[in-house]
């Protein structure tokens, strides 16, 4: 077992200064049998066949709660597909941990979620991809709506509050009003429209999925107005596509500074599309102590402070509120996961971005764009890992 005595420690951080980490996000599996268009996990994910085991994950739990973490997270690929989900869950709220499940809602049927219910799960996040059958069934390349509906029915009749996420693009941006008249019949108490995240699967359908200006504008307006009008019913958490913006997002709140990932094979990861990043060896949970990842290895270490950045993040006053943005995007934007965020309108490379903005401006709303759209299968994984081996990918 490594210990922080005698370990190496970063040049650029005091270990004294690491806060613990929050929120442990356990990646139980890749298996999913939803092919979704935008989603985060490695495009190579195909090759990972190995996941850990069930003690395996027990011990991680026990290893980040003692570390400080307070906050759960099962997520996948789709977590139902592991049949010791509930044995974890048990064991998490055993721990003391909040405790939350982020599901596609395919396999949660009644036995599974009173089973859990009585394991002490405190949280269901339930994923839809549209208010409508056909966009939520072609978004998905899947039949599950109808089992989507059946499944938000079982969280209320369990009793737990509805979470309902829906991810934002160019092809349900029109749709918002009817997103959040379908979650508000639900009885949904949150609900999260996030607008699409531009690493792995997403990335590779840019073109497809990035939408335009003015779509984004009505969708907002929708959203105010029913904020306005109900706010008290529901709360919708709305947050503007970071291409739009002019300075880049808090990215994890800073790079291992409160988010531990764990992926089925047990790397550890500061990030969900940490993967993408070359050059770094992400430590696993089966050869390392939790305590030496999250405290001394260079993974971790890699971009704590501000030692790492270079102009304009080294000299801007606002470092310390952003952290020079995001590091998985300043790599697939620019190359270089050390440059700043190309967000930020002091960037270089912010042209690029405003370039691809453009873009997709001149787009019809809802296109069939001459690059095809690429759904999440082992397949498309298999010809796509050359392409996540390098981290980049160039999507027009
Ligand atoms: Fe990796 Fe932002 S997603 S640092």
């Amino acid at each position: 077992m490594d210990t922080l005595k005698g370990a190496k420690m970063n040049a650029n951080y005091a270990p004294q200064s690491i806060t613990p980490p929050l929120w442990l996000l356990a990646e139980l599996t890749y298996k999913c049998p939803l092919h979704c268009v935008f989603c985060y996990n490695p495009l190579n994910y195909a090759q990972n066949s190995h996941e850990l085991t069930t003690a395996q994950w027990v011990d991680v739990m026990q290893q980040a709660r003692k570390l400080g973490a307070a906050q759960l997270g099962f997520s996948g690929g789709e977590p139902l597909q592991r049949p010791d989900l509930e044995e974890l869950v048990e064991e998490g709220s055993r721990l003391g941990y909040y405790t939350n499940l982020i599901t596609s809602g395919v396999g949660l049927t009644e036995p599974r979620i009173a089973r859990m219910k009585e394991a002490g799960l405190d949280h269901i996040q339930l994923s839809f991809q549209d208010s409508t059958k056909e966009m939520n069934d072609f978004l998905s390349s899947t039949k599950t709506f109808d089992l989507k509906m059946r499944v938000a029915k079982l969280i209320k009749q369990y009793d737990y509050p509805m979470v309902l996420n829906v991810v934002l693009h160019r092809h349900n941006l029109d749709h918002v009003g009817r997103i959040i008249q379908m979650a508000d019949d639900m009885g949904v108490e949150y609900l999260e429209l996030a607008n699409t995240q531009y690493y792995g699967w997403g990335l590779v359908n840019r073109a497809q999925l990035l939408p335009d200006r003015e779509q984004l504008v009505r969708a907002e307006a929708v959203v105010n107005d029913y904020r306005e009008k109900f706010g008290h019913k529901m709360r919708i958490f709305f947050v503007v596509p970071d291409y739009f913006e002019t300075r880049p997002k808090a990215c994890m709140n800073g790079w291992a500074s409160v988010f531990l990932g764990i992926a089925p094979d047990g790397s550890a990861l500061p990030c969900h599309a940490a993967k993408t990043l070359p050059g770094i060896e992400f430590p696993n949970v089966t050869e390392h102590s939790l305590q030496h990842i999250w405290y001394d290895s260079d993974a971790f270490n890699k971009y704590r402070g501000d030692g790492w950045m270079k102009e304009p993040c080294r000299s801007c006053p606002e470092k310390d509120k952003d952290f020079g943005g995001c590091r998985c995007q300043a790599l697939a934007l620019t190359g270089d996961a050390s440059n700043a965020d190309p967000v930020c309108d002091k960037s270089p490379f912010h042209q690029t971005l405003q370039d691809i903005v453009a873009a997709a401006q001149s787009k019809p709303t809802v296109t069939s764009s001459d690059k095809p759209i690429v759904f999440r299968t082992d397949a498309n994984s298999r010809a796509l890992s050359g392409l996540a081996a390098t981290g980049q990918f160039d999507p027009e």
